[in-house]
């Protein structure tokens, strides 16, 4: 394994993120910390029937970890469905995201795969589906 292009992969995301912002049409979202350093990560998803993944975007603030991972996983699961995001467990995660990580940075790369998990069971609430701004997040 090439520590390197992993590296690289990382960097990318983190510096040019796919789909950070807001979901268009969001029916599914949810938003947690790490509890150890406060970092956030919010996803929004478009469900449509069937569990299809219509869309799918991420926000948040924290380590360059968090934030790639997130990034990978918004385009991973772009286009998938509610079955695949079930599907797809901690130790997954973990090697899809690449370089081997010490515990504390487990949680950073784990962060993102936890919200999505939850995303698909939050539906969002009316207010936000109407197009109202519901959810805030800290700025820097
Ligand atoms: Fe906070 Fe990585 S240091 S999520």
């Amino acid at each position: 394994m090439d520590d390197d292009i992993y590296q690289e992969r990382i960097l990318e995301h983190y510096e040019s993120p796919y789909h950070r912002g807001k979901c268009p049409g969001c029916t599914h979202c949810h938003e947690d910390r790490n509890p150890l350093c406060g970092d956030v990560v919010r996803m929004e998803l478009r469900i449509v029937n069937g569990g299809k993944i219509e869309d799918i975007y991420f926000d948040g603030e924290g380590c360059c970890i968090s934030q790639a991972a997130a990034s990978m996983l918004t385009e991973l699961f772009d286009g998938k469905t509610v079955e695949d995001v079930k599907n797809f467990s901690a130790e997954d995660m973990l090697r899809y995201f690449g370089p081997r990580l010490t515990p504390n940075r487990q949680k950073c790369a784990l962060l993102p795969w936890r919200v999505l998990q939850a995303a698909i069971y939050s539906p969002c609430a009316e207010s936000h589906l109407n197009g109202g701004t519901t959810h805030t997040l800290p700025t820097q």
